[in-house]
């Protein structure tokens, strides 16, 4: 089956502590039948026996060492148990360790449109929950399995090595048992699939709710948060009891065989006895060492469900395991060539799925010529500079860097050429400073001053108690708006690369600091191609040349003047954004 085959792949490096493992779990669980054979030689020597008294002065030394041969086998055997449990412990728990590493490096590796298609709370379920689950298996349940099955087996064998008809008799029971696991097996299976499926459900409304708290806060929604949470935590609760209970339909079923190998055991067992055909002590190993046949029959039902709930996980797991990103590097370069900057769109067109969000777009730009681009909210704006670093790959055409096409280019040393600044600003939770080096941790403390500085946050940096060392909250709470664009602009400065791209990143500062951010761009002290989101007609005026995107389609281009002697969209949203500073202006002389 492949999914063991899997767990077998993924236990390299402690295979031999595993198989070890199970070896000792067999061992172990054979030597449960010595103790019912030395009390089987007792009873039949010194207690059922017509000569007992004079067996129990004779042979005094045997009793003993029987009686010691008891304990020495008991003691053993914890011994054994303890060796066992620690081996499957520790090749289990090494299992997990390198798996969530594993898996964790393949999550990072996705590209954006798996993030598209991933709820981030399936993915923590699939790292946490149903990690533990698999590994909770490979401990305890696979454990459970080989015991039983040895115990099973040991006790049968020993059985026809004192009586085939008595121990064919027991049997008799196995088949219908089996049916009925096998039928319950079949009917619990797909509910362990959907319940793992609410659980993934569940673990996202929370996730999402927890990050969102802000949004919920802010239109008085916690109730209804609640009320959904609630839904869903009822949804899991349900599915689970269903689950449970349906073991509930066929427990009597195998409650009564279970009861029933004793019944069996006392009537053919006992009229075997009074015929003589086995001894007082045959019978009373057959009656300590039943419980090893009924007991795995008794618990067929919590392995079944655990058995299912395991594989449920696994699959999940293994989904993630063999996820392939669709953007990946073309091949492995190991020196990282620094790119002069050079830009070209050649007839790129671009699909979300089916549906085509940029059609047609053609430009280029030279190496560290700066370019606005500019169109309404949707237009695919983010969308096109996303193309660039591949964090999507084109449906038609081509993006070419330097003159080569992207898809052609070590994926590392690309997205190591180009610094962004992202439309939705994420800071970690860090100092301020650790989120500034983030894309090179060894920045001197200086040059983080510097490029704090030119993207104008010094000033509110050290206005903070720890300054740079002030840790902002998980994606940057406790800064404002702008403060955070501020920031992400530093961080995408700092790491010097030859190609720049600013989403937006001075929407939510004032004109006077997008000024001091301007001149900061223009006198970078290195060389660099910068390509600049914005909708103010004051961030793109000063752009070597200007992209106007409408619905997908790259409509206008050209430099501030030339659009305005166009009297195109740029002509318009020059003349609205002018007008509207100029009725501010008069409303405000009025007054
Ligand atoms: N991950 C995605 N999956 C599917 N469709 C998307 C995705 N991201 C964006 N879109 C769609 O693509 C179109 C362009 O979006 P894009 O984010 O590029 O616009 P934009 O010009 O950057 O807008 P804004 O100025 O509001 O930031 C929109 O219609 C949007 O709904
Ligand atoms: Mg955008």
């Amino acid at each position: 089956m492949f999914e063991l085959k899997w767990l077998w792949k993924n236990l390299e490096g402690d295979r031999t502590r595993y198989i070890l493992a199970l070896c000792l779990s067999v061992v172990g669980s054979s030597l449960m039948i010595v103790n019912p054979y030395i009390g089987q030689r007792i009873v039949d020597t010194f207690i059922a026996n017509d000569n007992a008294l004079q067996n129990l002065t004779e042979e005094r030394g045997l009793l003993i060492m029987l009686c010691l041969g008891m304990i020495g086998f008991s003691l053993l055997r914890t011994g054994l148990a303890y060796l066992t449990t620690m081996q499957y412990e520790w090749s289990s728990q090494n299992m997990l360790y390198r798996v969530r590493v594993f898996l964790y490096n393949k999550i990072q590796e996705q590209d954006m449109n798996y993030y598209d298609h991933n709820r981030t709370g399936d993915l923590m379920t699939k790292m946490t929950g149903d990690l533990d689950m698999v590994r909770h298996s490979m401990a305890w349940i696979i454990k459970t399995i080989i015991e039983s099955l040895t115990i099973f087996l040991a006790a049968v064998i020993y059985f026809f090595t004192i009586d085939v008809e008595l121990t064919l008799w027991l049997l008799i029971l196995s088949p219908p048992i089996f049916v009925v696991a096998y039928i319950f097996a079949k009917r619990v299976r797909p509910m362990y699939v959907d319940l793992r499926e609410r659980l993934s459900q569940l673990n996202t409304t929370t996730q999402e709710n927890i990050s969102g708290n802000r949004v919920v806060k802010a239109f008085a929604r916690e109730e209804y948060e609640v009320e959904k949470f609630s839904d869903k935590n009822v949804n899991y609760s349900k599915a689970n009891k269903t689950a449970a209970l349906v073991w509930l339909d066929y427990f009597p079923y195998l409650e009564t065989f279970a009861q029933a190998f004793n019944v069996i055991l006392l009537l053919a067992g006992g009229l075997f006895v009074m015929n003589g055909r086995i001894t007082f002590g045959e019978f009373a190993a057959f009656s300590s060492l039943i419980w090893a046949i009924s007991n795995p029959m008794r618990n067929i039902g919590i392995i079944i469900n655990d058995i299912q709930r395991f594989f449920a996980s696994l699959t999940k797991i293994i989904e993630v395991y063999y996820a392939r990103p669709g953007i990946v590097n073309e091949h492995n370069m190991v020196d990282k060539r620094r790119y002069s900057g050079g830009i070209e769109f050649d007839h790129v067109s671009f699909k979300y799925g089916s549906v085509e969000v940029l059609h047609d777009v053609s430009f280029k730009i030279n190496p560290g010529e700066t370019v606005a681009i500019m169109g309404s909210t949707g237009s695919g704006k983010t969308t096109l500079v996303n193309l660039i670093p591949r964090f999507y790959d084109v449906s038609q055409g081509r993006v070419l860097v330097d003159g080569t096409d992207v898809r052609k280019l070590e994926l590392d040393e690309l997205r190591g050429n180009i610094g962004v600044a992202t439309q939705d600003v994420l800071l970690f939770s860090d100092t301020i400073d650790g989120n500034i080096a983030y894309g090179d941790p060894d920045l001197p403390e200086k040059d983080t001053i510097e490029y704090a500085q030119l993207a104008a946050a010094h000033d509110f940096i050290t206005k903070m108690p720890e300054g740079y060392d002030t840790i902002v909250g998980e994606r940057g709470v406790g800064l404002s708006g702008g403060q955070k664009q501020r920031i992400a602009l530093a961080r995408a400065m700092a790491v010097q690369r030859p190609i720049l791209i600013l989403d937006d990143t001075t929407s939510a500062v004032d004109l006077e600091t997008e000024e001091h951010i301007q001149k900061s761009l223009r006198e970078l002290e290195y060389p660099c191609t910068k390509i600049i989101i914005a909708q103010r007609v004051s961030t793109t005026a000063e752009a070597d040349r200007i992209l106007i995107l409408d619905e997908g389609r790259l409509i206008e281009e050209g430099t501030h003047a030339e659009l305005l002697a166009k009297r195109g969209y740029y002509y318009e949203v020059f003349m609205l954004q002018n007008e509207g500073i100029g009725r501010q202006v008069t409303e405000h002389g009025k007054e």
